[in-house]
């Protein structure tokens, strides 16, 4: 088997690391257990369908699913939220809709990282409409200093402080998802 490519960082002003790799791992399996113990017996009763914001949840949603051991369905939901680059102003649309319904199945909504709490805040009213057996959040991120929305968070990966971060899935304009850990500028 080839070796993996060495891992890699921005250059010539590498990001510190917030949260490693092996950190998120485990605490993804964390999660991933949770959500399988809690949905085994519900599975019977409804299909769970794991939704992701693109493009943010992409990477969280590929390990998190992973760890669900139940047959899961998997859909995405594109928004865009007008604000400036570091902070959104509560006006979000859909960009790209679900490819099926979701009415009578239990959805959990996964999210990189709820900051003001606008872009989830509306994802789940807009979800809620459409008549879901259950609907739940599970948000790889969470920063508390900055959020105007109250938002109930129900299977979170961690909280930071109130700094901009990037890799795991969330960028810095498009770039750096790839990143393998969570990352700042120093
Ligand atoms: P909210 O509506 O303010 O909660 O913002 C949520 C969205 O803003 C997230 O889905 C991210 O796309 C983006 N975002 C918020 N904070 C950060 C960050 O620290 N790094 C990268 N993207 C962020």
């Amino acid at each position: 088997m080839a070796a993996l490519p060495p891992a890699w960082n921005r250059s010539p002003q590498p990001f510190a690391e917030l949260i490693s790799a092996g950190v998120i791992a485990a605490r993804v399996a964390e999660l991933g257990a949770q959500i399988t113990a809690e949905y085994r017996p519900r599975i019977e009763e409804a299909e769970v369908v794991v939704v992701g914001v693109l493009k943010g949840s992409v990477i969280f949603l590929a390990d998190l699913v992973r760890h669900i051991g139940l047959p899961v369905l998997i859909d995405f939901i594109g928004i865009s939220s007008y604000g400036d680059a570091t902070s959104s102003s509560g006006v979000v649309q859909i960009t790209q809709d679900l490819s099926r319904p979701i009415d009578g199945r239990h959805v959990v909504l996964v999210e990189d990282i709820v900051d003001t709490g606008h872009t989830v805040h509306y994802l789940l009213e807009n979800i809620a409409t459409r008549r879901p057996a259950s609907l739940k959040l599970a948000s790889l991120l969470h920063k508390p200093a900055r959020q105007q929305r109250a938002v109930k968070i129900d299977y979170l990966g961690f909280t930071i402080p109130d700094r901009f971060v990037v890799g795991y899935g969330l960028d810095v304009a498009q770039k750096y998802r790839n990143l393998p850990f969570i990352g700042y500028e120093s």
